[in-house]
């Protein structure tokens, strides 16, 4: 039997977001019903609404999830009823040719639940992320679940699902950041401090952070940078030389990604360092550089999709290390709200003043 339940919809392009009722269909083949306990509001629901993503309205909003798994369809094995899990936005196909490779965090084909969740009316919605989780249930593939230590708050937890793990794996995925290694992260929001946490967490001797508002600086701090630099007083590429024996980082995260910060991280690493691109740019983005530096500074230059993440093995290890206090999560929850204030959420986000806000139920 399909249920009822609330959810959060952008209705219209630059709508105010509601909660409106939801039917969430029982699983199919391969599908899962998940009653969610928290989920993060990211920038990326707020490009939904402002129809920066696609047209399709309505959007069910909400991808930052974790929950526990209610039902499951035929076939699925990996999860089952009573499950604590952690949704992702990547469930790997297994037989792409990057799967095949055996590289399935790359996953060229991954999937979602092939049935739609409706309106009362019948209206199809588009689950943002294919996950749509600011609703008290929601449908998924049973490949969005992963399983990690119920022990979690949930509220921490949900935060894996997208941008703190982009953050992460940016560093130790992307970037392979190891012990002495020094890097810079441009950009410190919710995915630029998570960058900043994994360069930590990985060893890293110098973590330098760069930003345009000192109040991001001060809890880069705490999440481990050792060094902080705000670009709008200070050249950030002269700074993060002089912070490195005047040769720049070995690795430097772009998590803002536009082209005046591509540049930067580009000219403020070292010979033969790494560039990881992790925020993402817009259509109408040009990158102009030229071709003898990106040849004659060597080193590699990576896109980082979901921090390179391969849910099933990077979200129990990094819950675990959380556990045992190695790993800040907690840090990125600045506030708890309710469905009904997602809205106003997005307007704190817009102004700079949260890491996240996670909405519990
Ligand atoms: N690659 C992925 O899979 C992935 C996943 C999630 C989010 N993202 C992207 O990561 C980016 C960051 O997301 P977020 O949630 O941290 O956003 P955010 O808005 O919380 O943080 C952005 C930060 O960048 C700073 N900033 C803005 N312009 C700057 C500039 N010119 N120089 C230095 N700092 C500047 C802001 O002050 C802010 O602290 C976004 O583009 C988002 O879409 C990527
Ligand atoms: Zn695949
Ligand atoms: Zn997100």
């Amino acid at each position: 039997m399909a249920q009822e339940v609330r959810g959060v919809i952008a209705p219209g392009k630059n709508e105010p977001v509601r909660v409106e009722t939801i039917v969430v269909p029982d699983p199919g083949p391969g599908e899962a019903v998940v009653r969610v306990q928290a989920c993060g509001v990211c920038h990326t629901d707020l490009h939904y609404k402002q129809g920066g993503i696609n047209d399709e309205f309505p959007f069910l909003l909400g991808h930052e999830a974790a929950g526990v798994v209610e039902s499951v369809g035929e076939g699925v094995t990996d999860v089952a009823p009573g499950d604590f899990v952690i949704l992702n936005w990547r469930a790997v196909c297994g037989k792409c040719r990057a799967c095949e490779r055996g590289r399935p965090w790359y996953c060229f084909d991954t999937h979602n639940a092939r049935q739609k969740m409706t309106l009362t009316d019948g209206t199809e919605l588009s689950p943002a992320l294919g996950i749509g989780a600011f609703a008290e249930k929601t449908l998924v593939a049973a490949g969005q679940c992963t399983k990690v230590d119920p022990s979690v708050s949930p509220a921490v937890a949900g935060l894996l699902g997208c941008g703190v793990m982009a953050g992460i794996g940016a560093a130790i995925n992307t970037g392979s950041v190891g012990r002495g290694d020094s890097v810079a992260v441009i950009g410190c929001g919710g995915v630029g401090d998570a960058a900043i946490a994994g360069a930590y967490l990985a060893g890293a001797a110098k973590v330098i952070a760069v930003d345009i508002d000192d109040r991001k600086l001060e809890t880069a701090r705490t999440m481990g940078a050792t060094h902080t630099v705000n670009s709008k007083e200070t050249d950030p590429v002269e700074a993060i030389r002089e912070l490195t024996g005047g040769f720049g980082a070995d690795v430097v995260i772009d998590a803002v990604g536009r082209p005046e910060t591509y540049k930067q991280a580009f000219y403020a690493r070292d010979l033969a360092g790494t560039v990881v691109l992790v925020g993402v740019p817009t259509p109408e983005m040009k990158l102009e550089l030229p071709l003898l530096d990106v040849f004659g500074r060597g080193g590699a230059l990576k896109s980082s999709w979901y921090g390179d993440c391969l849910p099933s093995r990077d979200f129990p290890m990094l819950i675990d290390l959380h556990l045992q206090g190695r790993l800040p999560l907690d840090k990125f929850v600045t506030e708890t709200i309710q469905l009904d204030e997602v809205e106003k959420a997005f307007e704190r986000m817009h102004r700079g003043d949260v890491l996240r806000s996670v909405v519990v139920l």
